[in-house]
């Protein structure tokens, strides 16, 4: 029983979204290209790297991402035409910045390019022979999309365009993780991204307080972005605002907690109170090992509307899972969720999302109990007559 539950965790490292099990994790976490300093973000682009360099991830054995996109030739191959000959290989470096990607722009993310290869391609005539699926964890596709993040540098200047959707100002409110308004805090705003065609040198930082409700008004700076700073805290789960923005609202998670929003999908009836997390190799896609050392509990601290709800733990409570890359996640009610990257540095982990594929416990108890009814019903017919 306990045995079977652990191979259907360590199973998630390979199947996404676990099509085969009970249930399923839909998203995992996303690095984003600016957080490339923290020590996490860094392990992931080792990680990524790793993966696009692996002839493994073929099938065949002898591809890699790299076996097209030459990091020796900027990530591209002058002499290879793929899909059979139709299109050239892309240089990789600053692919962050290209979307949407490829001939036709068809595909918006480098997620969604990563989960393209993953499925090995679009069947279609042209398809390069060394396409093919190639089972990628959803821990592997953050992996290999921070490493192409990582192909790309922190500012280009002078490239910013001052578009039509371009906000003069964005109105920020911060919460913490009650959802109380977090009043009179001062946040740093760093101008980042790309600074403005025709500007000289990035704008400088600037200091900004909220209001009485803990909301504050910020001008956009000459630049595509700011990322907003709060002593002690992580804001929103350390993303950009992008100058298109005009309202949103933080969440400011203390850096001696970590929450995660987790956001319920499919036939999954209800969030538990409680996730277990245990390490997970993701990369190795070893089995989860038995009695593993390391374990902590995320608690459900509140629900936010009908299908999402915050869930938190101290960093301290989770030095057990320290230096382990990636856990699974699971409850004691609904067995195996998913495999997700938690930063012990404290702070936001990207939203999870969660899905029953199969019907939880309780409806399977109920479809018993109708099926045994049934039963009954038929087998003792033809004694009434
Ligand atoms: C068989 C050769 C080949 C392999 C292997 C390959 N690629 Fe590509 N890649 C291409 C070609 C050709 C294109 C352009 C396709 C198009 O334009 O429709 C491309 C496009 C891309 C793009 C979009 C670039 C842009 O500017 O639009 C990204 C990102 C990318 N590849 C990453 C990867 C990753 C990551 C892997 C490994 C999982 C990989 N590639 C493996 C040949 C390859």
């Amino acid at each position: 029983m306990r045995e079977s539950s652990r191979s259907r965790v360590a199973r998630f490292g390979v199947v996404a979204a676990g099509a085969a099990l009970g249930l399923g994790l839909l998203a995992a976490a996303v690095p984003t290209a600016d957080a490339a300093d923290s020590g996490t973000v860094a392990a992931r682009v080792e990680l990524g790297r790793r993966l696009f360099f692996d002839p493994a991830v073929s099938r065949l054995g002898a591809t890699s991402c790299a076996s097209c996109h030459d990091p020796e030739q900027g990530f591209s191959d002058p002499a290879r035409r793929s899909d059979t000959g139709r299109f050239r290989v892309p240089n990789l470096r600053d692919v962050a910045r290209r979307a949407p990607y490829m001939h036709d722009g068809s595909l918006a993310t480098l997620e969604d390019v990563v989960r393209y290869y993953d499925r090995g391609g679009s069947p279609n005539e042209h398809l390069d022979a060394a396409l093919h699926p190639l089972g990628l964890s959803d821990a592997d596709v953050a992996d290999v999309v921070a490493f192409l993040h990582a192909l790309t540098g922190d500012e280009r200047p002078g490239l910013g365009a001052l578009t039509a959707e371009r906000s003069k100002s964005v109105r920020v409110r911060v919460v913490d993780l009650d959802g109380a308004a977090v009043a009179d805090a001062r946040i740093v705003v760093r101008p980042v991204g790309d600074r403005l065609r025709g500007t000289h040198g990035m704008p400088e930082p600037f200091e900004v307080r909220t209001d009485r409700n803990g909301v504050v008004e910020i001008p956009f700076p000459a630049s595509t972005h700011i990322a907003l700073d709060l002593a002690g805290h992580e804001l929103g789960a350390g993303r950009l605002l992008p100058d298109c923005a005009e309202k949103v609202t933080l969440m400011a998670t203390p850096v001696d907690t970590v929450s995660v929003v987790v956001h319920k999908g499919g036939n999954l009836i209800r969030l538990p109170s409680e996730l277990q997390l245990a390490p997970h190799s993701s990369m190795l896609r070893s089995v989860l090992a038995p009695g593993a050392a390391g374990s902590g509990v995320l608690r459900r601290t509140r629900t936010l509307g009908s299908s999402a709800a915050l869930y938190t733990a101290k960093v301290a409570d989770l030095r057990a899972l320290a230096g382990v890359s990636a856990v699974a996640c699971s409850t004691t009610a609904l067995g195996d969720i998913g495999v997700f990257r938690l930063d012990l540095t404290g702070g936001a982990t990207e939203p999870l999302f969660v899905a029953a594929e199969k019907p939880d416990a309780g409806v399977l108890r109920e479809t018993a109990a109708l099926e045994r009814r049934l039963v009954e019903a038929l087998t003792s017919a033809p004694d009434a007559e």
